[in-house]
């Protein structure tokens, strides 16, 4: 499994790699005819973060929920590179001084640190509307139906709104530094619910819109999707859970960050459940991503993969 899951990775974060760069290129020429290409600084800046490295996981995960259901990856390749924008954008804004204030991401400066904050935001609000172009074109790349093209762009918006991931990184923000308070009701359950919701929001929900962005792009029946959803949710929070372990206890330079929560006063699984506690609840959710791929029995392959990998990386 581990083999596989490594070949996998590695030829589908590559393709991934290669396309952002052609992409981001491609982008620095006028989107509108009448305008002029994009600032130098900009795209200095963009490009930047883009391509500091990552582990390309939303991306991977377009793809995989695309071949799931028998299209090529490789056809959904601008929607998957436009969900690693919208994630790299979430990236540079979480670290900047109003933020978590962080100074090193992907094992280099932040964006903020290396251009200034005013491009670093900019760069942020380009990154986040490039992807919606991109998503736009790879609907009318593979002839959806209008229906369909608006259906992917509302997943997209959802998953990375106020609904979604924005609104869980404004509700991590509100918890900082009220741990005491959510914590002080008998067992801790008014913070175990804020802390569930800040999670399912701040990271499950882009993971979740890769996944459905990927399921629209290739036609999936509704209750496809809903298994997809549900598997989405599961990993983000085994996901977030072992990102808050690793904040902890991991390997920075592996991490490529230092890891902020203690200094900022976070609310998060180890400080909640403690550091066994919250291993125990990423194998749970594990558990149950790998239960709501049933349906999709041996095509669902990689996205088993994915969901170990979730679970071990120390990365
Ligand atoms: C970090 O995401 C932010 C979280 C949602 C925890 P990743 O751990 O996927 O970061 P990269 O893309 O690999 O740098
Ligand atoms: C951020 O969570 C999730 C995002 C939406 C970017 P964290 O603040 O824990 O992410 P890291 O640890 O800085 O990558
Ligand atoms: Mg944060
Ligand atoms: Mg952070
Ligand atoms: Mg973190």
């Amino acid at each position: 499994m581990q083999k596989k899951l490594e070949a996998y990775l590695k030829s589908r974060g590559t393709s991934v790699e290669k396309a952002l760069l052609r992409l981001v290129q491609r982008r620095g020429r006028a989107a509108i005819p009448f305008l002029s290409p994009m600032p130098e600084s900009m795209k200095k800046s963009m490009r930047y973060s883009l391509m500091a490295g990552g582990k390309r996981l939303r991306p991977v995960l377009v793809m995989a929920a695309a071949e799931c259901r028998g299209l090529d990856g490789m056809k959904v390749m601008k929607t998957a590179c436009a969900l690693e924008m919208i994630h790299t954008y979430s990236l540079i804004h979480d670290d900047l001084p109003a933020m978590d204030d962080d100074d090193l991401r992907r094992g280099k400066p932040t964006n903020h640190k290396v251009f200034g904050e005013a491009l670093a935001i900019l760069a942020g609000d380009g990154l986040l509307t490039m992807a919606f172009e991109l998503a736009a074109e790879n609907a009318a790349d593979l002839k959806l139906s209008g229906s369909n093209a608006a259906e992917l762009v509302r997943v997209i918006a959802a998953g990375s709104g106020a609904r979604g991931m924005v609104g869980g990184q404004a509700a991590d923000l509100e918890a900082e530094g009220d741990g005491k308070r959510l914590m002080s009701d008998g067992a801790g359950a008014r913070a175990k619910k804020a802390l569930e919701y800040i999670h399912t929001h701040k990271t499950a929900a882009l993971i979740t819109a890769s996944l459905e962005a990927g399921a629209v792009l290739a036609g999936a029946a509704p209750a496809e999707r809903c298994s997809l959803r549900e598997y989405g949710r599961s990993i983000g929070l085994a996901f977030q859970i072992v990102d808050d372990i690793l904040d902890r206890v991991g390997d920075k330079s592996k991490l490529g960050k230092r890891g902020s929560d203690l200094d900022n006063d976070k609310l998060t699984y180890p400080r909640l459940y403690g550091l066994d506690g919250s291993r125990t609840l990423a194998r749970r959710w594990t558990a149950k991503a790998h239960a709501c791929l049933k349906p999709f029995g041996n095509r669902a392959e990689p996205l088993h993969w994915l969901a170990d990998f979730v679970l071990e990386r120390d990365r």
